[in-house]
């Protein structure tokens, strides 16, 4: 594993990123950690709750992957997955003779579920600012059709908006034909078959300059992949493979490559704490375990959170046999 720091976790609140060791000092938190390793750790809570009980200005960057569309992980329809039997979530069609995993349905949300998406991510929103420094990036993996709900509500609760990141992904979403009318319409298809995720990026404003906030925080920018390449924001990737989900049996586990590229772009100066408030089975935690960063997961599900305890040193350590390109 490259250039894992020994660190305590945390800066000091109210003070600058851990670029002295002053500020490296570990800050109380008001729940004990349910799993912690010299650089990483994680809480089972709700996240907004959790948040609210931070110090300000203590995390430097948040790499997340929420519900999209709220509902699929609620105890409701998630039980109704747990237990084989629809709600949100629908086995997508096989067409190769092997079974697929479940994936959640957003083309079902109605306006009622919709609005509530974007109360819930200006709540969110509004709860994580305060604890973020000035410049701290947010990265948050959506769906095309409710990531402008998660977009806007993120502006109306003070951030702005960075741009978005393209997952390049080939997924068993869209493509169909017409529901009971296959041979009637065999030309069509009813949305496009979805071959991207995107992953809405913002960012708390920052103090002045760029090169000010830098200074005083370590954040504003984004780390380069090298002196001659910036992050872009296409990443080509694959959906997670077998021997990932294998370690960490998680409906929506994100894939190690993916995720080392994007979290380790979110520190510029390469120093900080990285924060996933839907930590799921801890991926984002194992992403900066590899490349070096601290890290701190939020999850509230007590099933993930055992995942995550096992999975997340083995995710740390996975390799997939392609380098990352800062190698
Ligand atoms: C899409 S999954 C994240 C999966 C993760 N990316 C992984 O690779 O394992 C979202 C997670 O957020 C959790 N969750 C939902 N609402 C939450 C909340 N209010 N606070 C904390 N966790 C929450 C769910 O239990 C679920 O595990």
């Amino acid at each position: 594993m490259p250039g894992v720091q020994q660190m305590s976790l945390l800066p000091h609140p109210e003070q600058p990123l851990a670029r002295s060791s002053a500020a490296a000092k570990a800050t109380a938190t008001t729940a004990t950690a349910a799993w912690e390793s010299e650089i990483s750790k994680l809480y089972q809570a709700d996240c907004i709750e959790w948040l609210g009980t931070q110090p300000s200005n203590s995390i430097h960057a948040v790499v997340t992957d929420p519900p999209y569309g709220l509902v699929e992980y609620d105890p409701t329809d998630h039980d109704k997955l747990r237990a084989g039997k629809g709600g949100v979530w629908r086995i997508p069609p096989s067409f190769d003779g092997h079974q697929r995993s479940p994936l959640p349905r957003f083309t079902t949300l109605s306006k009622k579920e919709l609005a509530a998406i974007s109360t819930f991510f200006e709540a969110w929103g509004k709860a994580l600012l305060p604890v973020l420094v000035p410049g701290a990036h947010v990265a948050v993996a959506s769906n095309p059709l409710v990531s402008f709900y998660v977009s806007a509500a993120l502006d109306a609760a003070g951030f702005e908006r960075r741009g978005e990141i393209v997952r390049l992904v080939q997924t068993m979403r869209g493509g169909d034909r017409p529901k009971g009318a296959h041979e009637e319409f065999p030309d069509v298809s009813v949305m496009p078959r979805s071959q991207w995720e995107p992953w809405v990026l913002v960012r708390k404003p920052i103090e002045g300059r760029v090169q000010d906030n830098l200074r005083k925080y370590g954040t504003g920018g984004l780390r380069r992949i090298s002196a001659t390449q910036p992050f872009g924001d296409v990443i080509r990737s694959q959906p997670t493979g077998v021997k990932e989900r294998a370690i960490a049996n998680h409906p929506s586990l994100k894939p190690q490559h993916f995720l080392r590229q994007v979290v380790r772009a979110m520190l510029p100066c390469g120093e900080g704490v990285v924060l996933d408030t839907f930590a799921g089975s801890g991926s984002t935690l194992a992403a900066a375990t590899n490349v070096g960063y601290q890290s701190i997961g939020v999850e509230r599900d007590a099933a993930y959170v055992a995942v995550a305890k096992d999975a997340i040193p083995k995710l740390a350590t996975y390799a997939n046999g392609t380098p990352p390109p800062w190698e």
